[in-house]
């Protein structure tokens, strides 16, 4: 049976699909991952980011809830990924304060630039932990009521009223699929978080919790490409070439495949990489 106007039409981007849905956002105070949760609540939805800048994190809450009048926006920073404890008990003040955790996106991550002959284990090991186990942290501490949202909305596929819920979104990147120079340790960690992603969609699948990640690719406005814009223009017009669609992408491009996994339409959606890079990963990624 062909999609109905109706079915059409309730499916995404419509104003207040996330009506009383509570996200949960690691590393929420970031570039991408405050835009993602911006899209979210102005859809509206209500929100916790965590972040480990006191001040950083808590400015972030209050813009994204000036975003829209009426949410609710909670910012709580000195919260490390590293800490499984923290993270518990974050969660446990989120669906206290707002209600439940509908919906989590892993989002920390740490990152830097280094040859291997220059990275000690302790460098290696730092990223390992804020990202593979900062995610694996993440995950455990919001399961369980991921598992109970999934319960009321059952990831049907159908239009519902109640909308949708129960699911997790795991922030990567493509180093990992062909290799990348200066980002051994980064590409460890990201190959990681892919297989934490896609065991949860096989462990929790069967309990309505869908387990995705989202692999962006060279996004403007970035820490990132902001190092790569203070280059030469040879350097920033190579990087622009290697990617087929011949242009960096935007962090809203990064919120839509994120709404699109979060909404109805995204209900059958599970341990699935989405990669928005432009296509650059099957060239070979940057030179
Ligand atoms: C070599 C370095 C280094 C560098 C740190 N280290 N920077 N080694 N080159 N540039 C080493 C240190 O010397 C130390 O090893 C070890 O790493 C731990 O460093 P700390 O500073 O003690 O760690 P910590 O304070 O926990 O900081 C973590 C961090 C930092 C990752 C190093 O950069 C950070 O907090 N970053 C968060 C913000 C961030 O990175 N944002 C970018 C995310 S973007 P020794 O041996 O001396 O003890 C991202 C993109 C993913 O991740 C891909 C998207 C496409």
């Amino acid at each position: 049976m062909p999609a109905t106007r109706d079915q059409v039409l309730s499916s995404v981007w419509r104003d207040g699909i996330f009506k009383d849905k509570v996200l949960f956002c690691t590393g929420g105070a970031g570039t991408i991952c405050s835009v993602q949760v911006r899209a979210f609540v102005i859809l509206g939805g209500n929100a916790c980011i965590l972040g480990r800048n006191v001040e950083k994190t808590e400015r972030m809450a209050k813009d994204i809830a000036s975003s829209r009048p009426g949410s609710k926006v909670l910012g709580l920073g000195a919260v490390d990924v590293r800490d499984a404890e923290a993270l518990a008990k974050a969660a446990e003040r989120c669906a206290k304060e707002l209600g439940s955790i509908d919906f989590a996106i892993a989002g920390a991550a740490g990152n830097f630039l280094a040859p291997i002959s220059q990275l000690s284990a302790n460098a290696f090991k730092t990223v390992m932990d804020i990202d593979a186990l900062g995610s694996y942290n993440t995950a455990k501490a919001t399961l369980p009521y991921l598992v109970e949202s999934a319960k009321k909305h059952r990831n049907t596929g159908k239009a519902q009223p109640t909308g949708t819920g129960g699911r997790i979104i795991f922030v990567s990147a493509t180093f990992h699929y062909t290799g990348k120079p200066l980002q051994a340790h980064v590409a460890a960690a990201k190959a990681a978080v892919d297989q934490i992603a896609h065991s949860i969609s096989l462990e929790f699948g069967p309990l309505g919790v869908t387990s995705n990640v989202i692999t962006p690719g060279p996004i403007a406005g970035t820490e990132g490409m902001e190092r790569l814009s203070k280059q030469d223009d040879a350097t920033l017009k190579r990087s622009k070439a290697s990617v087929p669609l011949g242009r960096w992408g935007e962090v809203k491009e990064i919120a839509d495949a994120t709404i699109y996994l979060f909404s109805e339409a995204g209900s059958y959606v599970n341990g699935h990489a989405l990669v928005a890079d432009g296509g650059q990963w099957r060239v070979g990624g940057a030179d």
